[in-house]
């Protein structure tokens, strides 16, 4: 559900047209409604609300600070892998005991930094990290509030590159070494045990996963209690997917009403890692048509947006649906919609039947909220898009497009070149 629609033949963003969008502030563009970020937010919070929880929106998917702000004011918590996410977490106004902190290469620097927010926990990937974040907490005199990322071996039917829960990937500890590592960090005096965790995978369009690698982490939490450690977080991570054609996954209450009576008799708090879910169709990318060519095997519209500004399309071959911003009735043809960027891999979708479009007709890539305007580049040495968030019948600009100066940011010429 989003709140994209048209109205006579002119797509909309909530109340504004989308045309009237990307005449003030030019394209390429990604737009976001703030209705349907805290409809998809409070899916989640009437999922669970009769169990303890934190909601901890995974910042990857979209760290827009006014994306963050927005959540942040509506409650949620947040799930960084960086010392930079951490930053823009708290700077949001996400408070630090709602903020876990995951990822296999956490660098000594932002472990201090994290150590002194003084957040809820670190997801530790390694026995090597776990000795490092020890060895950091001793020096700085705290305890390290930690759960082991354990990597359940469930296979989540996504594409490869997503799913992250198969025994091969690089993430986490493999669960039948879990309790071994469990024990190892009961030794070490820096760190205090709070949790579990695992994240199985990303766009999980069926309910199983969850429910398989989430029995398994209980049956490890078990385990550890006849060990005699005790476990206060669950940790299931992210991964819901969502609609980007005809997929029907699993809502936010499904997930609850199959999770939530396997914990009947425990006090865990639950804590989930959404980020597409809240994200993915809550935005669109918008683009300008430039040129169309015709090969003899070939249509092309050349669109001003590409794997710089919209990644998921050239990397995964992910699907997105193309839509044009005022429907026209002119016949239809096949085409691929690719962008300025020197590669052939630059594609935001490959042969598409639209109706004929037209040199500076707009197009709307949707679902593009989440794992959008984060994998966007400079590549070509392009500006960055501007974001727009949508509330009703306003718009605001909540990134300004970049600029030339931007490209140069930083950079310095040594004198021998002067
Ligand atoms: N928690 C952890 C530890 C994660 O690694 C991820 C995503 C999430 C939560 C959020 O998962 P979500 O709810 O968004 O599925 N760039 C890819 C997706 C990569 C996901 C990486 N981890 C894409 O565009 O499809």
């Amino acid at each position: 559900m989003h709140d994209f629609k048209y109205i006579k033949s002119e797509l909309y963003a909530e109340d504004v047209p989308v045309r009237e969008i990307a005449r003030k502030v030019g394209t390429p563009l990604y737009i976001y409604s703030q209705n349907t970020l805290l409809r998809h937010l409070k899916a989640y919070q009437d999922a669970f609300d009769d169990s303890s929880h934190i909601i901890c929106y995974a910042l990857k998917a979209n760290s827009n600070p006014a994306v963050l702000r927005l959540l942040a004011k509506n409650g949620c918590g947040a799930d960084v892998v960086s010392g930079g996410e951490l930053h823009l977490a708290r700077k949001a106004g996400i408070p630090a005991h709602k903020i876990v902190y995951a990822g296999v290469g956490k660098k000594e620097d932002e472990i201090v930094q994290a150590l002194k927010a003084r957040i809820l926990m670190f997801n530790i990937e390694s026995s090597d990290e776990m000795a490092a974040i020890n060895e950091i907490a001793g020096r700085l005199n705290k305890k390290a509030p930690i759960a082991l990322r354990v990597n359940p071996d469930i296979d989540p039917e996504t594409h490869p590159y997503i799913s992250t829960g198969l025994r091969e990937s690089k993430f986490g500890i493999p669960i039948e070494n879990a309790l071994e590592h469990y024990k190892l960090a009961r030794k070490l005096p820096h760190l205090e045990i709070l949790g579990i965790h695992k994240h199985i995978g990303s766009q999980i369009t069926s309910i199983q996963p969850f429910i398989d690698s989430f029995k398994k982490v209980l049956f490890l939490a078990q385990t550890l209690k006849s060990n005699g450690i005790e476990i206060r977080h669950l940790d299931m991570g992210g991964g819901l997917g969502i609609p980007y054609s005809n997929e029907h996954p699993p809502h936010p209450a499904e997930l609850s009403r199959a999770v939530l009576p396997l914990l009947k008799g425990n006090n865990f708090n639950l804590i989930l890692e959404p980020g597409r879910s809240i994200a993915g169709n809550a935005g669109i990318f918008v683009s300008t048509v430039l040129y169309l060519k015709k090969h003899p095997e070939k249509e092309f519209v050349i669109v001003d947006g590409g794997m710089n500004d919209l990644l998921r399309p050239s990397l995964y071959n992910a699907f997105h649906s193309v839509q044009p911003v005022k429907k026209n009735k002119r016949r239809k043809s096949l085409a691929d919609i690719v962008g300025p960027i020197c590669e052939s891999g630059d594609f935001l979708a490959k042969n598409r039947e639209l109706n004929h479009l037209s040199r500076g007709d707009l197009i709307a890539v949707m679902s593009s909220g989440a794992y959008g305007f984060t994998m966007s580049s400079n590549y070509n040495s392009r500006p960055r898009a501007a974001e727009v968030m949508v509330k009703g019948k306003e718009f605001y600009v909540v990134r300004a497009r970049e600029t030339y100066r931007d490209l140069s940011r930083g950079a310095t010429i040594p004198g021998f070149l002067k």
